[in-house]
């Protein structure tokens, strides 16, 4: 149960101490709010009180609004805002008493509003101090587009909530954030400081700021035109391409509330807009795959004895296994890299070198903390907590590793493969023991390592308990979400992208579809980071046909076999990595070119008729992304994944699918029309490989029975989709109906 307290202190030197708390980082609650107000308002009255003290109890000041209550409570009310949160920072802002923040841990979102709204903030060097509701969908909702200009100007000001920028203490002293910072992080030397600055005010009253909503001598000489200028264009086109109001919105309520000439009109608009982004689909998605991304483990429990892993090894210093290796000691950790012999061991502390350059950290300091080896070396194996291979995607190489790693490491080892696709249970094959085979885990990277957020954690038959753990206390130091998923090939992620690919691939070879036409209808109506394409170049072709070799051999029905992989192969375009594949790229492999002339002999030989089909960049978009949610149910319904929340979450931090549309299953049953529309443009589109869709037709069943969220029909905002919803782009039979009532009946039919 969560307990929210707020309590008061009387000092004898006349300092009142509110305290507010809720573990674990004080999240501000409607009702703690509520607290918050009774108590401050006592306060003010209180003769015993001549200054006013705020802090956070468990050792932070608030992390922000309570984000959990917002799908539910946010709508309901329409006057949530101004009718339980204005009163007690006018309060705190109106007090006759001065009164101070104490700012330590983290104050973000509401919780910073908070202490703009006191007269004065004191904090410790290490704070973490923002405004990052725009993460949300959401802009400040407590006055911050207003008091946070008035105090540091208002570029300053756009510049960290438009890119939901976080500062520490020192940086804050210098923009004027806080007005005073303590050397050292010490609870007890920032209440000490706070109480003697408000004592200071106390006995100055001239030391005093004027109420900050009311404040304009920092507002400094800027053009507003300017100002509109260089924000608005570029928050007006996100809004036009993505839906998402929240950047416009920003903009506009800090310069129209400062062209207003008052904060406190510029409150009102900041009200109305910030209701007005709540109720936005963006929003809504970009909430969801925050509070999903929160819960991702909740099936597993993580034992709390288990250490973070210090010593790892790393087996093949390639793409993958330089990124993983440079991740881990860029998070204090100790690396052994094996690579199979001195010119690749070079080759892999070079890319190791180039990613911690490039993240601003000294290589001289990391390099003391690898150790380069091409054998299993017994004195440096047998030192390490966890071992990661990223060797070759093949079943026989990685056997013959983990019957070495199982003979060189101690019996505590844990020993992760960080395959994309191969059953773990054959890997594990030729480890002696039952026993010693509890030691083997998936761990599962995504390219590049060292940036993509997500890491998959696959549980074979006989993966101990113990094993699991470790690789979370690993997720956990070097900052990963995890999700812990079944075995299977692909397990769960690969295994729902796989279709991907093959439509791509199928799009190209049998239709006739150009590769560069199929990037751009992912990359620009979806907002994929990527198309297919250019993910096939960075991946690695060689890879992507290793990989198409496993699914074959596991998913036979739903493959579809071609030779434009191999072609590109011959002809030496592996991808990025030998400076071509479908896209031809710069020497320093930093620029990505199209290649039409390399690529073009190549398509024409695959579609001898020269039959190009023409398909509409929305209708490509469909067919690459619903044969994706058909498998990522079938991965739900075989229980490889534990819910359809955490596929949304690895879509967003694996694959890049766009936040701001919920994740891949999110978006297809609440934005992308509908779960009856999807299934009749996937009956529609007669994939002759692709057999029936029995997964799809739960998922239909589940939302037409109301399982999961649905949002209210309405025009979406989102672009991409809205052009195919009338029956004009109708693919081959498949009919869809423009009218939402429409598509729910069809859902139902389904259901029944
Ligand atoms: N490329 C990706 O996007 C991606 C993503 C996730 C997982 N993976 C998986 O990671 C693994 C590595 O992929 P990659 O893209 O880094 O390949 P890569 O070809 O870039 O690197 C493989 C490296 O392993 C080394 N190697 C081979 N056998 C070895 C051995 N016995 N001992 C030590 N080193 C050995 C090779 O010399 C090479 O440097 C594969 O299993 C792949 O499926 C790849």
């Amino acid at each position: 149960m969560v307990s929210e307290t707020v309590s008061v202190q009387y000092k004898p030197d006349g300092v009142a101490l509110i305290t507010f708390s809720s573990p674990p980082v004080n999240a501000l609650s409607v009702n703690l709010r509520r607290l918050l107000a009774l108590n401050i308002a006592n306060v003010v009255a209180d003769r015993r009180a001549k200054a006013i003290v705020l802090c956070g109890g468990n050792g932070t000041f608030s992390a922000g609004a309570d984000v959990s209550e917002f799908p539910e409570k946010l709508g309901k009310s329409e006057n949530l805002i101004t009718l339980d949160t204005e009163p007690f920072q006018s309060l705190l802002e109106s007090s006759p008493k001065p009164t101070v923040a104490c700012l330590s841990g983290t104050a973000l979102g509401g919780g910073l509003e908070l202490a703009l709204a006191c007269h004065l903030r004191v904090a410790v060097p290490d704070v973490k101090l923002g405004l990052p509701e725009l993460k949300l969908g959401l802009i400040p909702g407590l006055g911050g587009t207003q008091r946070l200009p008035r105090l540091i100007g208002v570029e300053p000001a756009l510049d960290m909530m438009i890119h939901s920028r976080i500062i520490d203490g020192t940086e804050a002293l210098k923009c004027g954030l806080v007005d005073r910072l303590v050397p050292v992080s010490s609870h007890e030397a920032l209440l000490a400081e706070a109480s003697a600055l408000a004592l200071e005010v106390v006995a100055d009253p001239r030391k005093k700021p004027p109420a900050l909503l009311t404040r304009t001598d920092r507002l400094g000489h800027m053009d507003i035109q300017e100002i509109r200028a260089k924000y608005l264009p570029r928050a007006v086109e996100i809004r036009q391409r993505t839906g998402q109001i929240q950047f416009e919105s920003c903009v506009r309520a800090v310069v129209e509330g400062v062209q207003c000439g008052g904060g406190h009109a510029g409150w009102q608009l900041e009200a109305t807009l910030f209701r007005q982004c709540a109720a936005s689909d963006a929003s809504h998605a970009l909430i969801h795959v925050f509070l999903a991304s929160r819960k991702t483990v909740t099936g597993f429990k993580p034992e709390p004895h288990i250490h973070e892993p210090q010593n790892v090894a790393v087996v093949g210093g390639g793409l993958m296994g330089s990124g993983i290796a440079a991740c881990i000691l860029l998070h204090g950790g100790r690396v052994v890299l094996k690579e199979v012999n001195d010119g690749a061991l070079a080759a892999a502390l070079s890319r190791i070198e180039a990613i911690v350059s490039r993240s601003n950290s000294s290589f001289e300091d990391i390099k003391k903390r690898i150790e380069g080896t091409t054998e299993y070396d017994r004195r440096l194996f047998g030192q390490v907590d966890l071992v990661i291979e990223a060797a070759v995607e093949n079943v026989q190489a990685k056997q013959e590793i983990f019957r070495a790693l199982a003979e060189c490491t101690g019996p505590h080892c844990i020993l992760a493969t960080n395959t994309s696709t191969i059953n773990l249970d054959l890997i594990g094959e030729t480890i002696a023991t039952v026993h010693q085979q509890g030691r083997l885990v998936g761990a599962h990277f995504f390219s590049p390592a060292h940036v993509m957020p997500l890491l998959e954690i696959v549980r074979a038959k006989r993966t101990s308990v113990r094993a699991i753990n470790v690789v979370l206390a690993l997720a956990k130091r070097i900052r990963k979400t995890p999700i812990v998923v079944g075995n299977c090939a692909g397990f769960a992620v690969n295994r729902m992208y796989f279709p991907q690919t093959q439509v791509a691939f199928f799009l190209a070879e049998r239709l006739g579809v150009h590769p560069y036409v199929i990037d751009r209808a992912c990359e620009e109506l979806i907002g994929l980071p990527m198309g297919p394409f250019r993910l096939a170049d960075l991946v690695g072709l060689d890879i992507c046909e290793s990989v198409n070799r496993v699914f074959s051999m596991s998913y036979p029905e739903r493959v579809c076999s071609g030779t434009m992989l191999t072609k590109m192969m011959e002809m030496g375009r592996k991808g990025q990595k030998t400076g071509a594949g479908f896209y031809k790229y710069s020497t320093d492999r930093k620029k990505r070119m199209e290649d039409s002339e390399a690529l073009d002999p190549i398509l024409a030989s695959l579609a001898p008729s020269g039959a190009r089909e023409s398909l509409s960049p929305p209708e490509l978009a469909q067919m690459i992304l619903f044969p994706v949610a058909n498998e990522a149910m079938r991965v739900l319904e075989e229980h490889i994944a534990e819910k359809s929340s955490d596929l949304d979450v690895a879509s967003v931090l694996g694959y890049g699918f766009p936040a701001y549309r919920g994740g891949l299953l999110y978006w297809a049953q609440n934005i992308a029309g509908g779960p009856g529309l999807i299934l009749e443009r996937f009956d529609g589109m007669e994939l002759a490989f692709w057999g029936s869709v029995p997964a799809l037709r739960t998922f239909v069943r589940s939302a037409a029975s109301g399982s999961e969220r649905k949002l209210a029909p309405r025009a979406s905002v989102t672009p991409p989709f809205g052009a195919w919803q009338g029956g004009r782009h109708c693919l081959r039979g498949g009919c869809s109906d423009p009218n939402w009532e429409g598509r729910s009946r069809i859902a139902q039919r389904y259901a029944s």
